[in-house]
């Protein structure tokens, strides 16, 4: 069956786009340590959470692992050269904290700091403003085992190596994440056991999720502390969350799936504490002393980092504890995640932070589609991408048109990397990887999103 096209409003169009954008904005790509680099145990690299949860049978498709994946650790500098090729301005990358850290305290392994340092260096010799992450979800082992994200010492563990990181990147780095995906973090490693390190207890995720918070505020003090200037944000996984159907049922199960995944993480980020419905319905499972903790507490946001991928529809269902499951909506058109493409969702979701929460900036940290690509030749006709991110642009626009403080974009993903439990079999690319090879090849989306940031920048030229 042929997918279901995405909305004919769609303009696909280069410089139609890019005249919706204002001038300064930033084009970028984004990608994540351990997704791309591989080098797992090179010059002295400790082991993460991702190295150990990858040797679990059953736990990756195909039993992949990231040891290799893009092999980016080596070829860097010729990556740095696929951004270029692609008109990038600016590329969001992770530092891998067991990298720098081997033991995730302590001692400091000058090769890994030497890596990103060449590596930012690359990146500005190319006018690439990097947006530096410091934790996408490799936790040095040695940490896991003191306890990991659970343990009351985990902010400040965070804090020390953002200090580390910060010192030595700082004079060339202003940009910065804390935490990508809190609530990735949290409840897929957790509470649903199907990302490292596969636990499995509501409670324990709930702290997790409060310790990440606490520990991107110790960040940002360690990071602006180490590099006066610094911009720190944090990045969300958010979604609009709707209901299936016109019953009050359905209606409060996406009140809840919005208090689950979107107001935990925005309401006390923002200043409001954690939202009373939820405290409420988490009742003995969340300590009453992590609510105190973030009243009157603020994320200190110089910039939010929205991923966005599809909205989240649901109906009420039995559940615990949130009582609401998942519904792809009839008709719908979905990638290879099986996620549903619902580019509205960002425009919806962008004047939300906007007018409700008064985000002072919003960059998209990630947006972005896989789908089973095939090379073709020396070609990957991967025409579904561009529709999918010509959509998303395009809502972006709307939303600048609205008002929304939108400063940049960045795409899932510059290449095809790990994807984590779905290992090597699901592909983000704007460049596909040949993992054989190690040959990166653009795609017809890679071409697309070239053209459209060099029709913007010679609007900027013109005037
Ligand atoms: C996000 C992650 C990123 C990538 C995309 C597809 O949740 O931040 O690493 O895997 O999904």
């Amino acid at each position: 069956m042929a997918p279901a096209p995405i909305s004919p409003r769609v303009t696909r169009d280069p410089e139609g786009l890019a005249r919706r954008f204002p001038a300064g904005f930033q084009w970028g790509a984004a990608s994540a340590a351990y997704q791309v680099e591989g080098g797992w145990d090179a010059d002295g690299k400790g082991e993460s959470i991702w190295d150990v949860f990858c040797r679990r049978p059953g736990a990756i498709e195909g039993r992949d692992t990231g040891a290799v994946a893009c092999d980016h650790y080596r070829l860097w500098r010729e990556d740095v050269g696929l951004m270029a090729g692609l008109g990038l301005n600016a590329y969001r990358l992770s530092v891998s904290w067991p990298r720098v850290m081997p033991a995730g305290t302590g001692a400091v392994n000058q090769p890994g700091l030497d890596f990103y340092d060449r590596l930012v260096d690359a990146l500005l010799e190319r006018n690439i403003r990097p947006l530096v992450t410091l934790y996408h979800w490799d936790l040095p082992q040695a940490l896991q085992e003191r306890g990991g994200w659970a343990a009351p010492e985990a902010p400040a563990w965070l804090a020390a190596y953002a200090g580390e990181v910060g010192r030595r990147l700082g004079d060339r780095v202003s940009d910065w994440v804390t935490v990508n995906e809190p609530e990735v973090i949290a409840f897929a490693g957790h509470a649903a056991g199907v990302h490292a390190p596969g636990l499995r207890d509501w409670s324990l995720a709930l702290r997790v999720a409060h310790s990440l918070l606490l520990a991107h505020g110790q960040a940002a003090v360690a990071l602006r502390a180490a590099a006066p200037g610094s911009r720190v944000g944090i990045a969300l996984n958010l979604s609009p969350c709707h209901p299936a159907g016109s019953s009050e049922e359905d209606a409060t199960a996406a009140a809840r799936q919005d208090g689950y995944l979107n107001r935990w993480f925005l309401d006390p980020l923002f200043g409001r504490g954690y939202p009373a419905d939820m405290v409420e319905l988490y009742g003995g499972l969340l300590p009453a002393s992590a609510v105190r903790e973030v009243e009157g507490w603020t994320g200190g946001l110089d910039f939010l980092g929205a991923n966005y991928y599809r909205r989240r529809v649901v109906r009420a269902g039995p559940a615990r504890p949130l009582g609401a499951e998942p519904v792809t909506p009839a008709g719908a058109a979905v990638t290879a995640m099986g996620w549903e493409v619902y580019p509205d969702g960002l425009h919806e979701l962008l004047l939300r932070l906007h007018r409700d929460y008064h985000a002072p900036e919003i960059l998209v940290t990630e947006n972005g589609a896989a789908f089973d690509d095939v090379m073709a030749g020396a070609a990957v006709a991967d025409a579904r991408r561009v529709d999918y991110l010509a959509a998303h642009l395009g809502s972006a626009a709307a939303a600048i048109a609205d008002g929304v403080p939108l400063r940049g974009y960045f795409v899932w993903s510059l290449m095809d990397n790990f994807e984590w439990s779905f290992g090597y079999g699901r592909r983000f690319g704007l460049y596909y990887v040949d993992y054989a090879s190690q040959r990166r090849i653009q795609k017809a989306s890679g071409r697309w999103y070239r053209a459209l940031i060099e029709a913007h920048s010679l609007r900027a030229a013109l005037g």
